[in-house]
């Protein structure tokens, strides 16, 4: 939520002259924010500033209740009102309408299923230091809880594919690339976008591909990534936002897999957040850290440091990697090496 303490609330937290509050209305700021959006509140705002009455009126909902929804959503800096007419923030324009370019609209659900469907976990995951149903194994079988991953994972990826492709190494010449645990296509999509020469395969878990990019070039391989064939004889491998939903084991099979399906001097450009990367600020640096537990809670996973994946990428016969952070692309950072 947008919303930043004046020097007064700033003092009494500071103080603990009164208790953190807002780790427990961030929950419930979610859901008024989840259920704005499916309701069509944003958009309606943003096609037409309204009071409360009309807004009830024109999306069919109860107007003493819109109203209460308006002003707490204002309160939490979505909206701005102006003689009872209600209008959007840029916060809110931006990221909750639907048709703007960098609209989190169709993946918003997916937070809420986190909070409903995966958190309650988080203390037996503290308890046994892994979740009970991995992440992924219970996406396969909860089709709208998927849906709604792939919306968001989507979401982000088309914003940041341009700038992450502008810095991914494809040498002249190079024929093919392999995007692992790819999902959505996005990223591999843009690579194909830049270099007419490639073709680019996907890899990914059968349910997370039916939503996948469509292109004459780009092929989608349903199957695991740690037991099924990956193909051999790639110029270039994507390994983006996998290895933090991988414990070691796994992650260095996933490794060792990759290093055979490369051909000779193979890059492979692992995308992820790095624990020790320097975020600009202390609100930053926490959210690293609930992401973190955010993957152990979800998938037994894990936020590692760049030194961490450099150690996992070298035993699988990688050399060292070079640290990269695309420009807009503040959720992840690269780490690109080649096959020795
Ligand atoms: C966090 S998403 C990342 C998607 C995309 N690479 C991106 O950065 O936006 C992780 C992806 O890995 C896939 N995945 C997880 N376990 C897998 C497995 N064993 N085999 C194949 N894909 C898997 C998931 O289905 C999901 O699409």
């Amino acid at each position: 939520m947008p919303l930043f303490y004046n020097a007064l609330e700033a003092g009494a937290h500071r103080l603990s002259i009164v208790p953190p509050m807002f780790d427990y209305f961030g929950a419930l700021g979610l859901h008024a924010l989840v259920a704005a959006a499916r309701m069509g509140v944003f958009d309606a705002l943003g096609e037409r500033p309204s009071t409360a009455g009309e807004l009830a009126a024109a999306l069919n909902l109860d107007p003493h209740a819109t109203g209460v929804l308006l002003r707490s959503l204002a309160g939490l800096g979505y909206l701005r009102s102006r003689g009872g007419r209600y209008r959007l923030t840029r916060t809110a324009r931006s990221w909750f309408t639907t048709d703007s370019p960098t609209s989190l609209v169709a993946g918003l659900e997916f937070w809420e299923r986190t909070a409903c469907v995966i958190w309650p976990r988080v203390e037996k995951a503290v308890r046994d230091g892994a979740p009970g149903t991995p992440f992924y194994t219970l996406l396969e079988s909860d089709p709208e809880l998927s849906r709604s991953f792939q919306a968001w994972t989507g979401a982000l990826a088309r914003r940041q594919a341009p700038a992450v492709a502008r810095v991914v190494p494809v040498p002249r010449g190079a024929a093919r690339v392999l995007d692992v645990g790819g999902g959505h296509g996005w990223f591999g999509m843009e690579l194909l976008r830049r270099h007419p020469g490639l073709r680019a395969t996907v890899i990914d878990l059968p349910r997370a591909l039916e939503a996948a990019a469509d292109h004459p070039r780009l092929t989608l391989r349903p199957g695991s990534f740690l037991d099924d064939d990956l193909g051999a004889g790639y110029d270039v491998v994507l390994l983006f936002n996998v290895l933090h939903g991988l414990d070691d084991r796994e992650a260095a099979t996933l490794l060792a897999r990759l290093a055979a399906a490369l051909g000779p001097g193979g890059t492979i450009v692992v995308g992820d957040q790095f624990g020790d990367s320097l975020m600009p600020g202390r609100a930053s640096r926490a959210l690293l850290r609930l992401l973190d537990l955010n993957y152990l809670v979800a998938a037994g996973g894990r936020v590692r440091e760049f030194g961490e994946v450099s150690g996992l990428l070298r035993a699988a016969g990688f050399g060292r990697p070079r640290h990269r952070r695309p420009l807009r692309s503040a959720a992840m950072e690269l780490a690109i090496s080649r096959l020795m």
